[in-house]
């Protein structure tokens, strides 16, 4: 059965100039980046403190560096989805469309979003951790081993959030901005158990925002949105891009 919304939500988003869209993990699985908690889920194959926390990074760095070089390849041989693109486009229609993601695959960029606050970094970046100096993921591309930065000599790190470490303040500071504005809140394809990330839509619901998780199976905060869509990204964001557009050539 084709994946459809509540009339309510279609007059919403028909009328709605800010709407912010939270991303995870399912965001990216029809193209083909495995997500952290499902039965083929990553975290279901490593435990996250022996190759996400800084710790883990010191005792093994190459360990951990050849990890991220493993998915920084699966991620720059896929393709953005239909869901991405449709994200992308509602930036044309609709008038402020913020993207808050918590995943580090750059598909929102590379789809066409503009506006995006990455809440756990961001795979193809990398810097020193001695003196913060950035690199470029083509500058350690082929390194199977740790980098080593050319200033000083310190080891190279992915720009991503490890366990037991704070958000970029940047992009936490702009994601609630924006939700504090946003109409619609739309939580797309996270499991909404890693937290600060997972209070956003809770934030915009108390904003005044009408919030609506899109995800193939309940999870945790199921109950607490206005509305939910079961179905994948890939069909529900276009299906509500089609919403929004229709109406643009009623007018
Ligand atoms: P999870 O793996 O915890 O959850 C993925 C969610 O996506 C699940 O609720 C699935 O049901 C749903 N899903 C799967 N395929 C889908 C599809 N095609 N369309 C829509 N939904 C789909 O991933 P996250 O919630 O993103 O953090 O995980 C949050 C954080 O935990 C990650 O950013 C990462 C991880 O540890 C860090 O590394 C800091």
């Amino acid at each position: 059965m084709a994946v459809s919304c509540s009339d309510r939500l279609r007059r919403k988003f028909r009328a709605a100039r800010n709407v912010v869209v939270c991303t995870g993990a399912g965001m990216s699985a029809e193209s083909g980046v495995p997500t952290y908690r499902g039965s083929e889920g990553i975290w279901k194959k490593f435990r996250p403190e022996q190759l996400a926390s800084f710790d883990a990074f010191l005792s093994s760095p190459d360990l951990v560096w050849e990890w991220y070089r493993h998915r920084r390849e699966i991620i720059s041989s896929i393709e953005p989805n239909a869901g991405h693109i449709a994200l992308a486009e509602m930036e044309r229609s609709i008038e402020h469309v913020v993207i808050v993601t918590q995943n580090i695959d750059n598909l929102h960029r590379r789809a066409g979003s503009t506006r995006i606050h990455e809440l756990h970094g961001n795979i193809e970046r990398n810097y020193c951790i001695e003196c913060g100096e950035f690199v470029t993921a083509q500058d350690v591309a082929s390194s199977s081993a740790v980098p080593r930065c050319r200033h000083c000599g310190g080891l190279i790190r992915p720009d991503v959030v490890w366990f037991g470490e704070q958000l970029p303040e940047a992009a936490w500071t702009g994601a609630i901005e924006a939700v504090s504005t946003a109409e619609i809140l739309l939580s797309v394809g996270t499991s909404g158990v890693v937290y600060p990330a997972a209070s956003i839509p809770d934030i915009a619901r108390r904003a005044g925002a009408y919030t609506v998780e899109i995800n193939i199976e309940p999870t945790e905060l199921s109950g607490s949105f206005n509305e939910v869509i079961r179905g994948t990204a890939g069909e529900a964001l276009p299906m509500l891009l089609q919403v929004r557009t229709h109406s643009d050539q009623e007018k």
